[in-house]
């Protein structure tokens, strides 16, 4: 079994967040991280994972870091919140 990052991203792909691009965040996030999903950066900073609707569909397209909700993402805005948790460790 694969060890799990200091982090874990997940981004939803519920049929919501589907729709609203879910998709292109995580094509962004595997790009900024150089990780497919269910996979971990080399540093062991972050695991990406993806999953069906986190319950906070409002917000789509929304992704969880750690217990933390990221809503009503862009692929920018993605990038960012990500940049945030490489910065404050
Ligand atoms: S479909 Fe993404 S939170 Fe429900």
């Amino acid at each position: 079994m694969q060890k799990c990052g200091r982090h874990t991203i997940r981004v939803c792909h519920g049929t919501a967040c589907h729709m609203a691009g879910s998709d292109s965040i995580t094509g962004v996030l595997k790009e900024e991280l150089n990780v497919d999903v269910d996979e971990t950066t080399t540093d062991g900073k972050f695991t990406l994972k993806t999953v069906t609707c986190l319950g906070c569909c409002a917000l789509a397209p929304v992704m969880m870091v750690d217990d933390k909700a990221h809503g009503r993402l862009a692929r920018d805005t993605a990038k960012r919140a990500i940049k945030q948790y490489k910065r404050h460790e």
